[in-house]
């Protein structure tokens, strides 16, 4: 979503602002700004609708030296996509950029009769504020933006410059990411940590409810009640290459081959295959609280809510004293779900910042029940505020789809289930096959992207011209089948949809017609022969069906089968489910369309 820079320093500022909103692109927008400010504080004010590029014209024909700015990128909430509503917005001698959405504007809009409003946006009115304390001298700065946002109710992540005070920028949070880069006689803004990369790699995250008056070469944080706060400097530990396509045509490509990579990563140090055991630092539990757990509540949106319910089949299947419930966000956090004292919520979340995930958490906390975090983000705010977490160490996802995030978030959930199983002494030869399958995933990732990418391209190509797929699968295949319907709608803008494959009778079973092709996961197992009757269903009413299994001897005859040659039986899904991204980038790039940045998505979701 939005995106904030700043910069305070000796350097040009605008060139910081575009390159850092470039970095920020990827997390969805449709308007740019930025605003800087020379010695004698005469501001440049650029902003254009659509890309960056369109504010790179402006621009090339303002190009300034001035050495300190702020920027925007706009994903629109209150107001069309249009010029007048990009940021930065101008009240008086300030200029404010902000992330996130001020709820009581109207209100606050009502007591401003002195500002002729020109955009549509909550962010004017917060600059209206803001101006109202600090216009005359009434206050300075810093002091100004705490006053208003006292009387603000809602989400911010702000950074606001003033024409008489051409050296220093104040920041603020409450709800919406800002990080401070910390650099020799530079200071940076950013609302992602991705956006200083190559710049410095000192960085202060700050808290909600923190303001943070930088200039060039100091950083005084305070919080809204002038207490000070003494800032921890955390290094950013992202390189240059990881936020880069690598060789790659999209970032989403490069994102799904490295997954042999990424999910070494995750299980670096955690799991011993002499063992058979596996070891998790970060959720910081003593044995005797993992042997009390009786539920775990999985708490997620979009793919990250499919990652819980696939980890939930396998935590299941080897934990028999626990149950296991996943949960939309969006939707538990206004349930009145009564949550058993002997439960731990799983939080996860990629980015670590997706608003309704967050107040899950706050939710879940002030019940009293432990969280753990299954985030991507290193000092993302989910990650900060949970009681305990694994990382997933994926690395950066800059592609708006998410898909090796997935892969590694499954396997961590899933290896904590396996470290309360062994705490609840569950007999090792149970959990040692899940433990050998977790270790060999890498290389069988490695070897199902490279022998079926070429096929998987071939058959996109035949079925890019359909407006409409079904996804099926049973059991741990289920999930699997809507993390797959879902890549396939959000980047190709085919109307996909999953259904287990026991549910195909009871209503989706009509819409089989030619208008429709059809997905079907099979892997091996007790429920294959079930499924192969449910295809035997679709086939019989003329379906269109490709066949994703690992079974070799499957040979019944449907227009395409992509056969994954493996080892892998109980993690087979997540092998499928490669094919699926696959299928999905191909079927997108022979439509045409954009990969990395499908169209009214963001990738970080952090308004409601
Ligand atoms: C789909 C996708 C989204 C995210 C969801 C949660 O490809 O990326 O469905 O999974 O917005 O995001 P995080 O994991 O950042 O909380």
């Amino acid at each position: 979503m939005c995106g904030i820079v700043g910069y305070v320093g000796n350097k040009k500022a605008q060139s910081f602002l575009i390159s850092g909103l470039k970095r920020l692109e990827y997390r969805g927008y449709d308007s740019a700004g930025i605003v800087t400010l020379d010695e004698s504080g005469a501001a440049t004010l650029l902003r254009a609708k659509g890309k960056i590029a369109n504010l790179e014209e402006k621009l090339a024909k303002n190009a300034k030296t001035d050495k300190i700015g702020i920027g925007h990128t706009r994903w629109a909430t209150h107001g069309e996509p249009s010029e007048k509503n990009a940021h930065p917005h101008q009240a008086g001698n300030i200029y404010l950029v902000h992330n996130g959405i001020i709820e009581n504007y109207k209100e606050l809009k009502e007591s401003l009769k002195d500002h002729r409003f020109k955009s549509e946006t909550d962010t004017e009115v917060l600059a209206a504020l803001i101006n109202s304390f600090y216009k005359d001298g009434k206050y300075p700065l810093a002091n100004a933006v705490v006053q208003a946002l006292k009387l603000v109710q809602g989400t911010y992540g702000i950074a606001v410059v003033s024409r008489k005070n051409p050296d220093e920028i104040v920041v603020a949070r409450s709800g919406s990411p800002l990080v401070v880069g910390v650099g020799h006689d530079e200071t940076l803004i950013a609302s992602d940590a991705s956006a200083l990369v190559g710049h410095t790699k000192r960085a202060i995250y700050l808290n909600d409810g923190e303001v943070a008056l930088v200039t060039k070469n100091s950083i005084e944080i305070r919080t809204l009640n002038s207490e000070p706060v003494s800032a921890k400097v955390e290094e950013i530990e992202t390189n240059l290459a990881a936020i880069q396509k690598g060789g790659y045509e999209h970032f989403l490509l490069k994102e799904i081959m490295e997954q042999p990579k990424s999910l070494a990563e995750t299980l670096r140090g955690r799991i011993n295959t002499k063992t058979s055991t596996v070891h998790l630092g970060g959720p910081g539990l003593s044995e005797a609280e993992l042997r009390k757990i009786k539920h775990l509540v999985i708490v997620g949106c979009g793919t990250a809510y499919h990652a819980g319910l696939l980890a939930g089949y396998y935590i299941e299947q080897f934990t028999p004293e626990i149950t296991v419930e996943t949960v939309i966000a969006s939707e538990y956090r206004y349930r009145s779900a009564y949550i058993p004292k002997d439960s731990v919520a799983l939080i996860v979340s990629q980015s670590g910042e997706t608003a309704d995930t967050l107040a899950c958490l706050r939710e879940i906390k002030k019940q009293g029940i432990k969280t753990i975090g299954i985030v991507n983000a290193i000092g993302s705010t989910i990650a900060r505020e949970v009681d305990g977490g694994t990382y997933v160490h994926v690395g950066p996802e800059i592609s708006v789809a998410s898909t090796k995030a997935f892969t590694s978030q499954v396997i961590a959930m899933t290896m904590f289930g396996i470290t309360i199983a062994q705490a609840k002494g569950v007999k090792s030869g149970v959990l040692k096959p899940y433990i050998e399958e977790i270790a060999k995933l890498p290389k069988e990732v490695e070897n199902v992207l490279s022998s079926t990418n070429e096929q998987i391209k071939t058959i996109a190509k035949k079925y890019a011209k359909y407006e409409h797929a079904i996804y099926l699968g049973r059991d741990t295949a289920y999930p699997a089948s809507m993390e797959g319907a879902l890549k396939l709608k959000e980047i190709s803008y085919i109307d996909a949809n999953a259904y287990a494959f026991g549910e195909l009778k009871h209503g989706p079973l009509a819409l089989v017609d030619d208008r429709f092709f059809e997905v079907a996961f099979l892997p091996k197992g007790t429920l294959f022969d079930k499924a192969i009757s449910n295809v035997q269903e679709v086939l019989a009413r003329g379906g269109h069906v490709i066949v994703v299994t690992n079974e070799k001897k499957f040979d019944m005859p449907v227009e395409n089968v992509v056969k994954i040659t493996t080892s892998i039986e109980l993690f087979a899904p997540i092998l499928m489910n490669l094919v699926s991204q696959l299928f999905a980038y191909y079927m997108t790039t022979a439509r045409g369309l954009n990969v990395d940045q499908p169209r009214n998505l963001a990738k970080s979701v952090t308004v409601e």
